[in-house]
């Protein structure tokens, strides 16, 4: 179960500060399928990244099975992300001069997984997402929704227990999109935990759960019944 414990994020820039989050408490149980929604700016992303480990709150706590997130140096936050997490960006972030196959590698290199292996991973995580035929291709060479779904790759191929997607379909045809949220639903059946970002309300009609956020704060919690 990931908890958060009357969570604040306060970024400062210059003069002005900004309340991302305002006193946030959540808790999201493993084998769901939760999804995150709310107008932009209303701190999605930045609750992901605390979710993730690569950022850390201002004020409060995250949980993760019981483990202290906020109590962790950065090292320790580096090998949970390593270990745990599978994060899809809302910009990708993919690496420019790396090809395909690379780009999905490269976290099990980090693991120092054996470059055979880490090759056969990778290859394996594309297939699922149906990019089979572009294994050698540079993001350049990609469309949006083409490196996007490298960027879903990436975030699988380490098998983390978490699975953290900001706006993960916001560049697929309706086809492929289908495709990957069935992939990330599919994640939630096999006892992980699915955290996704979206403005599609078809695909909160999928989710266990549905957190709207406004203003940095958790309007309402939604509880479904889905079939899985
Ligand atoms: N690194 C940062 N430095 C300063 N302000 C930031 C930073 N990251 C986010 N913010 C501010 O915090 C607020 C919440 O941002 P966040 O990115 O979490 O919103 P969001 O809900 O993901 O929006 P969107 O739907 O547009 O992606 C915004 O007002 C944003 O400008
Ligand atoms: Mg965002």
């Amino acid at each position: 179960m990931l908890v958060l414990n009357d969570v604040y994020k306060t970024f400062r820039m210059g003069e002005t500060q900004v309340n991302a989050l305002r006193g946030v408490s959540l808790e999201l149980p493993v084998a769901q399928f939760s999804v995150i929604m709310g107008h932009s700016g209303s701190g999605k992303s930045t609750l992901m990244h605390l979710a993730g480990c690569l950022d850390v709150p201002t004020r409060g706590q995250v949980t993760y099975g019981g483990m202290d997130l906020t109590s962790l140096n950065s090292r320790e936050r580096a090998d949970f992300r390593s270990s745990d997490v599978g994060f899809v960006f809302q910009k990708y972030n993919l690496v420019s001069n790396l090809t395909a196959v690379e780009n999905v590698a490269l976290p099990l290199l980090l693991r120092n997984t054996t470059t055979k292996q880490a090759h056969a991973q990778a290859v394996e995580a594309l297939n699922s997402v149906g990019l089979q035929d572009r294994m050698a291709h540079r993001p350049a060479k990609l469309s949006g929704g083409e490196q996007q779904r490298v960027a879903i790759a990436r975030a699988l191929v380490n098998d983390p227990t978490m699975i953290l997607a900001d706006e993960p379909t916001g560049n697929l045809d309706t086809a492929t999109g289908d495709r990957i949220l069935n992939l990330l639903s599919q994640f939630a059946g096999d006892d992980k935990m699915v955290l996704v970002v979206t403005h599609n309300p078809e695909i909160a009609d999928m989710a266990d759960l549905v957190i709207y956020l406004r203003d940095g704060q958790v309007e309402s919690q939604q509880f479904q019944e889905v079939a899985r």
